[in-house]
């Protein structure tokens, strides 16, 4: 039995979730942050849980042919960044074994599915189109890894660098904690004072060079699928697929699903200038769900936040045909659990869910959040793929 404070060696295996590396030492499995595969380490655990241990590296002993020197000085003081001792290709490839793994064993290694080549972030540094700070004692920072504390910071090399240049002259007001810096679709920078009431918490796409592969990837998958007159952006946030979608299918019947109305306001209002058909509902996706009814042969787009999905809105789905369905998702634990409830819904069915292809985007360079898109179908039991 190992106990808080003792130190041993261990070998990394693979990469595990929330940016760890896993090892084992006498069959319990050790996480261990700042890792990477191939290292042999000493280190010393810092959480005994029932079924694996936590450590933190105390010596390298042999450095995985991976690593790198990372480039930031507040590299592992600070909790933003998880990889940036990884080079960046094979951080791709190391997050992209890990959703392909977690998604194949949550659906019982299916077969025919399409795993497709990861595409990695056309700019690995300074891509943040927002950042959160904090202020305490009138300096400004992040917070540190594991704590409440701030670490002072100059710059950050994942922001943007507009972003950086306006971090010397931020004005600290008496009273405020936590400042949200960012640069909206005109580039156009603005503060945010994320303590003060009535300040909605409006989604945007962190890394517009990855969203700009994104839009394309996902409307290039949804132009691919042939005969459907209706297209359900679900989760659509101000239009950014929606927008795209409805010009790139000026036939097509697009509709955007979102609960926050001050999105709902942004989309519309790009809708009317570009003088698109698309149309919004400001509704939960559950209970829209329940009150439309959507053709098997209608476009989904999926687009939740990083909970995943509702577990009705997969009930929903999972219990008639779809053709043609396009999970977006920025974390594939939700991920690989709403698949999952899919396929068990469909199978009470009498209807066969089946996962068509896999591709991951790294939309969020040096940290541990992996995007993926999925495409799957739900299919009568004698259409052409029955295997599993
Ligand atoms: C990951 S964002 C995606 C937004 C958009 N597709 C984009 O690319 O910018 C998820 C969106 O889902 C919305 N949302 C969260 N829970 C929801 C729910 N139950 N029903 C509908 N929208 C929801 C959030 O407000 C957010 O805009």
């Amino acid at each position: 039995m190992y106990k808080v404070g003792d130190i041993f060696e261990v070998t990394i295996d693979k990469m595990a979730n929330r940016g760890k590396g896993l090892g084992r030492i006498n069959e319990q499995v050790v996480f261990v942050p700042y890792s990477a595969p191939q290292d042999v380490l000493k280190v010393q655990a810092t959480k005994i849980s029932k079924n694996f241990i936590d450590a933190e590296i105390i010596e390298i002993l042999r450095p995985s042919s991976m690593r790198t020197q990372a480039p930031c000085p507040y590299f592992t003081d600070c909790g933003g960044c998880h990889f940036q001792h990884i080079h960046y290709p094979q951080q791709v490839q190391l997050k992209d074994q890990l959703v392909k793994e977690t998604l194949l064993r949550a659906l019982g290694n299916p077969e025919n599915v399409n795993l497709l080549d990861p595409i990695a972030s056309p700019s690995e540094w300074h891509y943040r189109n927002r950042i959160q700070v904090h202020v305490q004692n009138d300096q400004i920072g992040f917070h540190k890894r594991n704590s409440h504390s701030i670490i002072p910071i100059k710059q950050c090399l994942i922001a943007e660098p507009a972003l950086n240049s306006a971090l010397p002259s931020l004005k600290i007001t008496a009273g405020i904690e936590k400042i949200e810096l960012l640069l909206d679709k005109n580039m156009q920078f603005h503060t945010r004072d994320l303590n003060s009431k009535g300040q909605p918490t409006l989604f945007s796409q962190v890394n517009r060079f990855a969203n700009d592969v994104l839009v394309k990837l996902v409307v290039d998958k949804a132009v691919s699928y042939t005969s459907y007159s209706k297209l359900f952006d679900l989760y659509s946030g101000d239009g950014n697929f929606l927008i795209a979608l409805t010009k790139a299918l000026p036939n097509i019947d697009c509709r955007g699903v979102e609960l926050n109305p001050g999105l709902v306001k942004l989309g519309r209002e790009e809708i009317r200038k570009s003088k698109l058909n698309a149309r919004y509902t400001i509704s939960s996706v559950e209970n829209y769900l329940e009150t439309v009814s959507i053709d098997s042969h209608d476009m989904i787009v999926l687009d939740p936040p990083r909970t995943g999905c509702d577990a009705k809105a997969m009930m929903i789905l999972g219990s008639s045909p779809r053709n043609n369905v396009i999970y977006v998702s920025c974390e594939p634990t939700t991920l690989a659990r709403d698949l999952r409830l899919l396929k068990e819904t469909a199978q009470k069915w009498g209807l066969v869910f089946r996962l068509r292809s896999v591709q991951t985007l790294d939309m969020f360079p040096q940290t541990e959040h992996i995007e993926t898109v999925v495409e799957f179908s739900i299919d009568k039991i004698d259409s052409s793929s029955t295997t599993h």
